[in-house]
């Protein structure tokens, strides 16, 4: 239980967000560290406000959690400064790794550019131009950046004494499994970096036999936004008659939707070594589990789709999202 990985499933946008906000508040959280970049929007509903987080961890919620950026993140500094001020974050609260890395709007403009990405329908934030340049050893990090000095700290040291002294860490993944640069076997429909929990970790300084728990997030359909396959799709005239059509968080782009894959659902808890797992959005393809928090109170097919899905990927499912507030969870968990 003290360190903890969320790792989406699919292709991104199965509601980590909701899941990290909801584990902030209810397990009160000491640290949560985020990996990746800007590329991906977490949405954290609470108290009727939303946001949609590319830079500040989605357990903001709970005043007590000290929010990090990791070692092995890309920072854009306009956006880390725009949602500090949307979630009032004190300085005191967030801090980035010092050797973070920048991402800079030269790197967008590659981004947009590029006939490649165009093809991959990137997020045209400049994700895969910032990796590079990282790699080259050309990137400035965020310890050479003035603006950043009063958030720079030490990530992989507060975390792991942290983690000596039985603190609750929860390391929040970003975009989904099967958008690993290396692992899906969707090249190049990807993104720039490994998406799995190992790497979640490795991003986050923290050795793999200090991590306890791997919670899978799984959304009760699938989506994707972007090119590249994707298997059960559904037309978008189909996805509107069943509610399931969505609009991208970040960057509103119409998001495609397919059927809940059982078997790639027990083929990337596998790889990923989930322990438990997340079924969001139960209320989407059931609405009548709509703001239900407790198992006995939902009708029978949603049952029986969380008994199936438990049995098909032998992984227990014990957190399911029944609404968008960060409190419109069914808890399983012992
Ligand atoms: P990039 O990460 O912007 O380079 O985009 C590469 C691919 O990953 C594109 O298909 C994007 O739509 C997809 N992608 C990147 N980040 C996210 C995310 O957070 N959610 C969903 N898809 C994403
Ligand atoms: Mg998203």
């Amino acid at each position: 239980m003290p360190c903890q990985v969320i790792v989406g499933a699919f292709w991104g946008d199965e509601g980590k967000g909701k899941i990290i906000s909801y584990l902030a508040l209810k397990d009160n959280l000491d640290f949560c560290v985020r990996t990746g970049s800007v590329n991906a929007a977490h949405t954290v509903w609470h108290e009727n406000k939303k946001f949609a987080l590319h830079m500040v961890p989605a357990a903001f919620l709970n005043p007590k959690t000290r929010l990090l950026i990791s070692a092995g993140a890309n920072v854009h500094v306009g956006q880390f400064f725009k949602e500090v001020e949307q979630t009032q974050v004190t300085q005191t609260r967030i801090g980035i790794d010092q050797n973070a890395s920048i991402i800079e709007e030269k790197h967008s403009d590659q981004d947009k550019a590029s006939s490649i990405n165009k093809g991959i329908g990137t997020t045209g934030w400049g994700v895969g131009p910032a990796v590079e340049e990282r790699a080259r050893r050309t990137a400035k990090l965020a310890k050479d950046i003035p603006e950043l000095k009063p958030y720079i700290c030490d990530q992989i040291t507060e975390v792991n004494d942290g983690l000596d002294q039985g603190k609750k860490v929860l390391l929040e993944g970003t975009q989904g499994f099967m958008l690993s640069l290396f692992l899906s076997g969707g090249y190049p429909y990807v993104t720039s970096r490994d998406t799995s929990a190992s790497a979640i970790a490795s991003e986050a300084g923290v050795g793999p036999t200090r991590v306890d728990d791997v919670i899978i997030v799984y959304k009760s359909f699938i989506t994707r936004v972007g090119g590249g396959p994707l298997p059960g799709e559904i037309t978008k005239d189909e996805a509107l008659k069943r509610g399931w059509f969505e609009v991208a968080a970040g960057t509103g782009r119409e998001r495609r939707s397919a059927l809940f894959d059982f078997e790639l659902a027990k083929k990337n808890a596998k790889i990923n070594g989930a322990t438990q797992a997340a079924m969001t959005k139960l209320d989407v393809i059931f609405p009548s589990c709509k703001g239900a928090r407790r198992f006995e109170d939902l009708p029978n097919d949603a049952k029986e789709f969380i008994k199936e899905a438990e049995k098909r990927t032998g992984v227990p499912i014990t957190l399911i999202g029944t609404g968008p507030e960060a409190l419109d969870i069914i808890d399983r968990r012992a």
